[in-house]
C-alpha cells in the first residue's frame, strides 16, 4: 500500500537509523503518533528522529514522560516531543501549551502514548506503531493525510 511502511529494525541503532531518515523526510507541520508497549522504542526512535532534523548529538532527548513535553529547537525544525503516559485530561495539555504544538506543529511533533489523549491530534498524521520481537522491532507506519503521506513517500526514499 502506497500510504504505508513496513520494516523489522533488528537492534536499537537500527531502529534510531530508521528514524533519522525520517527526521530528513519530515516538512514543518508533520505530527507522529508513536504507539507501542512500555520499552518497545518509542523513546528511541525520536532520539533518531531528532538526529535526523539535525538536532546535535551533544542534545540529549529524554522521555518527557513528567514534563509532558520537551521542545528541541536546534535542527532544521523545531521538534516537539510529547508523552500522554501521565495524561489524564486534555485540559492539562491545553494549560501546558502542548495542545497548540500537537494540533497545529509550526515543526514536527512526535507524541508518545497518543491514545491517551487522541482528541489532540490533527487528522493528517503519520501513525507508527513499534511492536517488540525479541530483540528487534517491527516498525508499522501509515499515513492518514495527504502531509503525512508525502513524508512518508520521502521516508520511503530515504531508506533506499
Ligand atoms: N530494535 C530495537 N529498537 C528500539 N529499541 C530497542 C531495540 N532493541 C532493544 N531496544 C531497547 O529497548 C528500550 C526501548 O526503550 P524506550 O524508552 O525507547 O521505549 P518506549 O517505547 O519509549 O517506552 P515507554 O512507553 O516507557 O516510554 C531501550 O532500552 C532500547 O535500547
Ligand atoms: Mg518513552
Amino acid at each position: 500500500m502506497a500510504d504505508a511502511l513496513e520494516i523489522v529494525c533488528a537492534s536499537a541503532e537500527a531502529t534510531q537509523a530508521a528514524a533519522a531518515a525520517l527526521g530528513r523526510a519530515c516538512e514543518a507541520g508533520t505530527v507522529i503518533a508513536l504507539e507501542g508497549d512500555l520499552g518497545a522504542g518509542k523513546t528511541t526512535f525520536v532520539q533518531g528522529l531528532a538526529r535526523g532534523l539535525g538536532v546535535p548529538e551533544s542534545v540529549r532527548v529524554q522521555s518527557p514522560t513528567f514534563a509532558i513535553a520537551h521542545r528541541h529547537a536546534q535542527g532544521r525544525l523545531p521538534l516537539d516531543h510529547a508523552d500522554f503516559y501521565r495524561v489524564d485530561d486534555p485540559d492539562e495539555l491545553t494549560e501546558l501549551g502542548v495542545a497548540e504544538a500537537i494540533a497545529a506543529p509550526d515543526g514536527v511533533a512526535a507524541v508518545e502514548w497518543p491514545s491517551r489523549c487522541p482528541s489532540i491530534l490533527p487528522p493528517d498524521r503519520l501513525e507508527l506503531s513499534l511492536r517488540i520481537e525479541g530483540a528487534a522491532r517491527r516498525l508499522v507506519a501509515h499515513a492518514t493525510g495527504p502531509l503525512a503521506a508525502r513524508v512518508l513517500g520521502a521516508w520511503r526514499a530515504e531508506l533506499c
